[in-house]
């Protein structure tokens, strides 16, 4: 296919999305960067322009005034300096001085028969200084990948900053010797110079190999601790997908900068599009989250057909962050009422005559009872002894099956976009994203129960 046909299909392509962060042609992953600048929402993620398949990775760029409509900005960084060669990793963003810091991950592969795991590879900090978000005033590095403590693998990246009792610290993800997951963590007064402070957490053999893309805040009071570890190995209804991403809640002991857990690690996401995810605080005191809409390491019949047109994978929705009932729960944002068109609520016993393409359905019953719900032309959301079951026909491209066990359920918020379905159960306990690959057009949504309850429909535009 020539390049001018293949562009020409990018943009006809009824599976891009309406309402999410996309890459206008080949590669996205991990959401990089988020901050609130001067007023303006800056999201940067992990992007190959050209290739749907990956590569060396940049750093694309939007902008948003209200969370909800984001503007396409230029590529923010390149791998074309000597220390991020094979791809400007992940990494995040904090505010000093009426700038902006960004650190991220600089990867380098040295030529030469290497395993990339345990040699040849380097992983060095990278500072970078932007007075705006769009400029870049400095890029150099501040952790060269030598300087890292012995027992480790060559695998430590993904910075992901924070301030505590006027001390800037630096959590890593990070793989032992051993392949152990790890976070370790460095304490800096300015952002220039960095001192290794031991790890803040250390997994067991049960929590797999590698802890990438690692993340922490305080939110009243608690600390949470989150990442995507890879190599979890499945259990019933848990770690279906090839990796992971949760957190832990926990108390931290700042004299000795160490994480004690107080919770299990718990998966934010039971469906089969969830990685990586990344916060950040907004000036309303909000955490927010997004996450990569799409996860590595798949099974070869799980597929996105969206390759042959192109591109590949998406941003998932920003999702506020709230502490409830001892557990994170994730909402979305209050501002995508916006988008909201032509209302119709019904009650469910009239719910068959609703069809949709672009639409957010809430679902409030009055009583917890089984539900079949239909929808996307062969995705079924079922709900049976105390197990919600989302089911893929063939437009799920591989994906099939997910079961979480759950005790009653209340409500339901879905939103669904021309290729990509996230479903928010009882208000956030519980979020189950996908991406679905149905034909172009409406199709009904179906829904049989024995409970009384409303269900509301809304098109979004
Ligand atoms: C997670 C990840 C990160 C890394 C980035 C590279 O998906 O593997 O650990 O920085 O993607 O694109």
């Amino acid at each position: 296919m020539t390049l001018e046909k293949k562009q020409m299909d990018v943009q006809n392509d009824p599976w891009r999305l309406k309402f999410h962060i996309m890459p206008e042609t080949g590669w996205l992953n991990d959401p990089n960067g988020a901050i609130q600048f001067n007023g303006v929402y800056h999201i940067y993620y992990q992007y190959v322009p050209k290739d749907p398949l990956g590569g060396a990775t940049h750093w694309g760029h939007m902008t948003s005034k209200d969370m909800v409509y984001f503007k396409q900005e230029p590529i923010f960084m390149s791998p074309d300096q000597e220390f991020d060669v094979n791809g400007v990793y992940s990494g995040s963003g904090i505010e000093k001085d009426g700038k902006i810091h960004f650190f991220y991950t600089g990867n380098v592969k040295q030529p030469g028969d290497f395993d990339y795991i345990y040699n040849g590879r380097e992983q060095n900090v990278v500072h970078v200084v932007s007075q705006d978000g769009y400029e870049i005033e400095r890029r150099e590095v501040v952790i060269p990948h030598e300087e890292f403590p012995e027992g480790y693998s060559d695998h430590i990246r993904d910075p992901k900053l924070f301030k505590k009792n006027g001390m800037y610290y630096m959590v890593l993800g990070a793989r032992t010797e051993n392949n152990l997951g790890s976070i370790l963590v460095y304490q800096s007064k300015d952002l220039e110079q960095w001192t290794y402070h031991g790890t803040l957490y250390d997994g067991n053999e049960e929590q797999g190999y590698m802890w990438e893309c690692p993340d922490f805040f305080e939110i009243d009071g608690q600390s949470v601790l989150i990442f995507s570890p890879q190599g979890i190995l499945p259990e019933e209804y848990k770690y279906n997908n090839p990796h992971v991403a949760g957190y832990i809640l926990g108390e931290t002991d700042w004299s000795l900068v160490k994480f004690k857990p107080t919770t299990e690690f718990r998966e934010f996401d039971r469906g089969f599009d969830f990685y990586a995810p990344h916060t950040f605080e907004d000036d309303q005191g909000r955490r927010l989250m997004w996450s990569w809409m799409g996860i590595g390491d798949t099974m070869p019949e799980y597929t996105n057909p969206t390759i042959a047109r192109g591109w590949q994978h998406a941003l998932t929705l920003p999702r506020e962050l709230v502490l409830e009932n001892g557990q994170l729960y994730q909402r979305p944002l209050e501002e995508y009422k916006k988008l909201r068109k032509n209302e119709q609520t019904k009650s469910f016993r009239e719910a068959g005559a609703l069809s949709g393409e672009v639409y957010e359905l809430l679902l409030e019953f009055e009583t917890s009872a089984p539900f079949e719900l239909k929808l996307r032309q062969d995705t079924e959301l079922i709900y049976a002894d105390g197990i919600l079951t989302l089911k893929h026909g063939k437009s799920g491209y591989g994906r099939r099956k997910r079961m979480t066990p759950i005790k009653e359920i209340r409500q339901l918020q879905l939103f669904v976009d021309t290729s990509s379905l996230e479903i928010f159960v009882n208000d956030g306990e519980y979020v189950l994203t996908t991406r679905v690959y149905p034909d172009a057009g409406e199709d009904a949504i179906d829904l049989e129960t024995k409970a009384d309850g409303t269900i509301t429909y809304w098109a979004l535009d």
